[in-house]
């Protein structure tokens, strides 16, 4: 992977960018369609889906086609400077499409919209709407002003909002696994992270709701659920009928019994917050995926305080040896960021040296990018010249592909259960899925009756630097 790549990847690797699929809507007369871009991480694509279940339900229709529609929202993503660009230069291209038809509004939701508020009406001319991550209740009474010939923006962070009653349309989906939001917003302030800047204030989803969607979800045939928040970790909701305390713990046990044939995920862990509890709630619970992504971001504790991660190096790595001796067969993903203030040669060859002593599977690794307004920006220089924060990354990256080729080559000869999520994209004779630990796999369908959705047992035989190979089994 080079640096251009890793550059043009957000977090999770969410759908960067895509345009989603729209309902069907042979029997509707809507009174406008809307066409929706989602940038940034897993939680904003599910905040996509909550946005179209809110216009839907307002009498509007998704389309795949910008140009079939009069409503272009691009949901965005503030994490580094780059992803800014992206959504900047993406807006740019809108133009000519509202100078076809005078009719079409442009909306920003999101990160950037909450960042920047109405700088952005002021910097972006053709943008009419700015939408905050809390208020895409508020859409339908936007739209309707921005109608009118008026800029509207709605950026009010709420304390309560979770959106916990609205039912996602889920958007360019394989029909095989979803997002479920659990949580929103973060109380940690990182000192390099703009996201309690964007996302305001942590509050928990009721685990009511969270039971029933995933329950739907199961039930209409989906085989795989991701429960997403910044820190699930920090996950807590008071049953006040049951009086009872749930905990993330709790929560993971309660998706889990909804049936054995439900795969669970969850994304992100904190390395200060997760709990044996956790762990052996994993241990406990086939159907919970032995995948645990554990940012680490810096090696050097020095670094970890300046960034204000709450937890040291020993720290972050008992809590490693604790994956490793009550999950044996945890995969290990973490997220890495290079050239943060005041890094040294020595901070980054901690970092380095954490790598080769976790053996990560898979890392998303950045270098720092200052963001206007956090702690990092307020206190401390951006010191590191960009050249050797991309140095450092680079580092970091062939670091990670030493590790990902190492745990890859593990692989072979051992057996994995796959969910199957489709065909392979380079051939239809081919299945491709995911591993427990969130491995893609590829191997030959054969002459195996297996469907879209199924779980099938796949003998890995070999590998690429990304994918395992592999034959069906059983
Ligand atoms: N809540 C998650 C991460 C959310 S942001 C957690 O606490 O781990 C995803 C990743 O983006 C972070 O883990 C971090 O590695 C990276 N990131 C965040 N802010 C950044 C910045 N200013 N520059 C570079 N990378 C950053
Ligand atoms: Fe940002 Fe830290 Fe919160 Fe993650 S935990 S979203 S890195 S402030
Ligand atoms: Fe996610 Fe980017 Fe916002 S990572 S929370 S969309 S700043």
């Amino acid at each position: 992977m080079d640096l251009l790549e890793i550059e043009n990847k957000t977090h999770n690797e969410v759908r960067q960018g895509e345009a989603y699929v729209s309902i069907d809507d042979s029997q509707n007369v809507y009174k406008k369609y809307f066409y929706i871009e989602s940038y940034g991480c897993a939680m904003n694509f599910s905040d996509t889906e909550i946005v179209a279940s809110i216009l839907n339900s307002n009498g509007y229709g998704a389309t795949k086609n910008v140009e079939d529609a009069e409503l272009i929202f691009v949901n965005t993503c503030s994490i580094r400077e780059k992803a800014e660009a992206t959504v900047r230069k993406r807006l740019t291209e809108f133009r000519k499409l509202k100078e076809a038809n005078k009719n079409v509004l442009v909306g920003v939701l999101g990160c950037m919209a909450e960042r920047l508020k109405t700088k952005l009406l002021e910097e972006e001319k053709l943008v009419d709407m700015v939408v905050g991550p809390d208020s895409y209740r508020s859409l339908p009474a936007l739209i309707a002003r921005a109608e009118t010939g008026h800029k509207a923006v709605d950026v009010l962070l709420s304390r309560e909002e979770t959106y916990a009653d609205i039912s996602p349309i889920r958007l360019d989906s394989n029909g095989v696994s979803a997002f479920v939001s659990i949580m929103r917003g973060c109380n940690n302030m990182c000192s390099f992270c703009v996201v309690p800047f964007t996302r305001g204030r942590e509050r928990s989803r009721d685990a009511h709701s969270i039971v029933a969607e995933a329950t739907e979800l199961f039930n209409k045939g989906y085989k795989e659920i991701t429960l997403l928040g910044q820190n699930v970790d920090s996950y807590h909701w008071h049953d006040e009928q049951k009086h009872q305390f749930i905990s993330f713990a709790k929560l993971l046990e309660q998706v889990a019994l909804i049936s054995k044939d439900l795969r669970i995920r969850f994304s992100t862990s904190h390395p200060k917050d997760i709990t044996d509890e956790v762990l052996y709630t994993m241990s406990k619970y086939e159907n919970v995926c032995n995948h645990i992504h554990f940012p680490l971001q810096s090696g050097s504790t020095r670094l970890l305080q300046l960034m204000n991660r709450t937890y040291s190096k020993e720290w972050y790595l008992a809590k490693i040896d604790k994956i490793k001796e009550i999950l044996p067969n945890c995969s290990i993903t973490a997220d890495i960021i290079t050239g943060f203030c005041t890094e040294t040669e020595e901070d980054h060859k901690e970092t380095l040296s954490v790598m080769e002593y976790c053996k990560y599977d898979m890392s998303y690794m950045y270098f720092y990018s200052e963001r206007p307004g956090t702690l990092a920006a307020k206190r401390f220089e951006d010191d590191v010249p960009l050249d050797v924060k991309k140095r450092r990354l680079q580092e970091v990256v062939d670091m990670q592909g030493i590790q990902s080729t190492a745990s890859n080559l593990r692989d072979i000869g051992r057996v994995f259960k796959v969910l199957i999520e489709g065909k392979s994209k380079k051939s239809d004779l081919d299945w491709s899925g995911r591993s427990e630990q969130n491995k893609s796999v590829v191997f030959p369908k054969g002459d195996y009756p297996y469907q879209k959705g199924d779980f099938v047992m796949v003998k890995v035989t070999d590998c690429t630097r990304a994918t395992l190979l592999g034959e069906i089994v059983g």
